[in-house]
């Protein structure tokens, strides 16, 4: 009970849900980013970076149970590769990581590092829990409002997303890091699929702005996935409860307002 768990971005959007729960729960935490953070009560920092792998053995002394989480827009296959490679030299008894929905259908460079990332877990030896989640309301809100920034804003026709709440991703993150290795555990996304057209028209509106939208055929392979629904979770997830409206409501509230993003086709 007094290893500490070793959460490795655990000062990154998720990892700030993580962390509380994890302490709560009773176990001691060590958090691993390249920037750090100030301790707390029963939380240290360790500073690394995994894409380099230096560093690492310190971290991991005395751990036996590690969250993966950090990650970014490269070099996620790199840093999985390098952690296992430490955790396997620590004696690592359960390594469970965070992936994305439709890793392994949608065929976009950072999904291929992303899905070489699972599979160093997967073949590590060690006991391993993957859980792919869909994009959480905060990532969504972030790229809408940047989308927004453009005066005429091109909109991908047939890409939809899953938004999922980070504090219910988090929440399923710890029930699994906390129990038996699991393997690859069923997606988790939000309670409704939306087309990003209603999504961005829903912001538009809880921002008060008015944009022309484009709507834009997304080229390739990578296009055609995202029309089928390649990044939308698997048959048999786990759906969240709180909404994308609520969220929405919550973080930009409009006096009077009513928020409507019109779920589509499952
Ligand atoms: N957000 C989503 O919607 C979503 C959905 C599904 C899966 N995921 C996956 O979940 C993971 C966490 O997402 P998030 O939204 O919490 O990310 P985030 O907010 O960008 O946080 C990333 C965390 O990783 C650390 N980090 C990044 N690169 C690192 C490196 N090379 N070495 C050590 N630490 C590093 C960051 O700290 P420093 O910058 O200080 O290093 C930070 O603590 C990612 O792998 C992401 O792909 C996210």
């Amino acid at each position: 009970m007094n290893a500490p768990i070793l959460v490795t971005g655990g000062t990154g959007t998720l990892g700030r849900h993580v962390v509380p729960l994890l302490r709560a729960a009773g176990h001691p935490v060590r958090v691993l980013s390249r920037r750090g953070g100030p301790p707390g009560d029963g939380v240290t920092h360790v500073t690394a970076d995994l894409t380099t792998g230096s560093e690492l053995e310190p971290a991991l002394h005395g751990v036996a149970t590690v969250l993966h989480l950090a990650g970014g827009a490269k070099g996620d296959d790199r840093a999985a590769a390098n952690l296992v490679h430490a955790a396997r030299r620590a004696g690592v008894t359960h390594l469970a990581h965070i992936s994305v929905t439709g890793v392994d259908r949608v065929p976009l460079a950072w999904l291929r590092a992303k899905l070489d990332a699972e599979r160093a877990v997967v073949d590590s030896g060690l006991p391993w829990t993957v859980l792919r989640a869909a994009q959480v309301h905060d990532l969504v809100l972030t790229m809408l409002s940047a989308m927004a920034k453009l005066p005429v804003v091109p909109v991908p026709g047939g890409l939809r997303l899953q938004p999922v709440d980070a504090a219910e991703v988090a929440a399923r993150l710890v029930e699994l890091t906390l129990g038996a290795p699991a393997g690859l555990a069923p997606d988790l996304a939000g309670p409704a699929t939306l087309g990003l057209d209603d999504l961005l028209a829903g912001y538009l509106a809880a921002t008060g702005r008015r944009r022309l939208r484009l709507p834009v055929r997304l080229p390739g392979r990578a296009g055609r996935a995202y029309r089928d629904g390649a990044n939308l979770a698997r048959p048999g997830a786990t759906r969240g409860v709180r909404t994308w409206d609520d969220f929405l409501a919550e973080r930009l509230p409009r006096p009077g307002g009513q928020l409507t993003s019109r779920p589509s086709r499952d």
